[in-house]
């Protein structure tokens, strides 16, 4: 047997292997790899079906004696003689699971009568491998659809594939394939779920909207806070208080909740909310209410029980003295800290029915003297490193 003694278990180990692997460009990777290390051949190539655009995309190994060519680089369509040799039954005269350049060239030179369709369909499979530099190649399918063509290049010492090898070529052939279907698979639910992600957001934005709508004097502060939360939170993830493999997560929930803030505005009648005096004990408890009424808002949306948190203690105070629930120090969730530091330099820093807007430096002075008191240490550094910097 011309196998090595662990040909056949790596192979299966690569199949299963394959099948983890979602990145079509890795799967790629992957699939030529082991067939380089285990079969001694020189080069192998790979044609893979694209379904958007129809078409076949040429994938190359690294091996030698192989196309310069960069992958993805050639693409051939349906009219491609290969291409037709696999797809269409009756031209697939030398068997369903490989086809042999050697074999090919034998049943050409032979005498047996064959249909001017089929030998210019062979004719041109000659040129197409001899472009491919490839003595061998193995189709994949799924049901009857062609899905890949894997080309193999001359083995070292010239020796020939045995029929052993080639009949397990034809199993790792149909992994691959199952592999593929799998990682396609993956890619078009990621579109789904990306669609389904700007979808949401939009909303989101028309949900924030509609609070400003309501609120005169507050126009833009949504967007406005919603900025300043994420350069605080740039400025958290450099002081290494934000761990970088919670980073996307986190953001995207400090997006959603900064954006959203305010959201049990929409309970508060417009009156108290643009009042021009200053407010009465009962005025004052109903605009509190609104980050309990955000919550109850939106805690029946599974996907916001992150920023839900934000949402709801954004009033809350380092010292305890903060609402709806008078958390202190680090019971305040992160989230909630930013968004509320943010909130309060936006409102310092615009106009308001009892005041006009402060300069950036009133503000900033403000907010360092309720350092340890509105606001933890930390969030008050991380702010003032971002007003040094000219981002605020
Ligand atoms: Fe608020």
């Amino acid at each position: 047997m011309n196998l090595k003694p662990d040909y056949k278990k790596e192979l299966e180990l690569a199949a299963k292997q394959m099948i983890l692997v979602h990145r079509m460009d890795t799967l790629i990777k992957l699939i030529l790899r082991t067939i380089i290390r285990n079969l001694n051949v020189g080069h192998v190539g790979f044609l893979l079906y694209d379904k958007t655009k129809d078409v076949f995309v040429a994938k190359f190994s690294r091996g030698s004696g192989g196309l310069k060519i960069p992958s993805g680089f050639v693409k051939v369509n349906k009219a491609n003689s290969l291409i037709k040799y696999f797809t269409d039954k009756s031209t697939r005269v030398l068997g369903d699971d490989y086809l042999l350049l050697s074999e090919l060239e034998g049943f050409l030179k032979s005498k047996k009568r064959k249909p001017k369709k089929l030998k210019t369909v062979l004719e041109g499979v000659k040129f197409q491998l001899s472009l491919y530099n490839a003595v061998a190649c193995i189709p994949g399918f799924f049901r009857d659809k062609l899905i890949c063509i894997l080309f193999l290049g001359q083995k070292t010492k010239q020796k020939k594939f045995t029929k052993e090898e080639l009949g397990f070529l034809s199993v790792l052939s149909s992994d691959v394939v199952m592999a593929i279907q799998n990682a396609w698979f993956f890619q078009d639910l990621n579109k789904q779920l990306e669609r389904n992600k700007t979808l949401f957001l939009q909303t989101v934005m028309a949900l924030a909207t509609a609070i400003e709508a309501k609120d005169k004097y507050t126009s833009g502060h949504t967007e406005r806070v919603a900025k300043y939360s994420y350069f605080l939170a740039e400025e958290l993830k450099t002081m290494k208080k934000i761990k970088s493999q919670d980073w996307n997560v986190f953001i995207e929930n400090l997006k959603i909740a900064s954006l959203l803030h305010d959201i049990g505005k929409i309970g508060v009648k417009e009156e108290i909310l643009n009042k021009n005096g200053s407010l009465d004990k009962y005025e004052r408890e109903t605009i509190e209410q609104h980050a309990l009424v955000g919550y109850m808002i939106l805690r029946q949306i599974d996907e916001l029980e992150y920023p839900l948190l934000g949402v709801k203690y954004h009033h809350e105070r380092y010292d305890g003295h903060g609402y709806p629930e008078g958390l202190k120090g680090k019971q305040i969730p992160l989230i909630a800290q930013i968004i509320s530091i943010a909130d309060m330099y936006d409102a310092l820093t615009s106009d308001r029915p009892y005041r006009k807007a402060m300069d950036k430096e009133k503000a900033a002075k403000i907010i360092l003297e309720v350092r340890g008191k509105y606001f933890s240490p930390m969030i008050v550094d991380a702010f003032l490193r971002l007003y040094k910097k000219g981002l605020l």
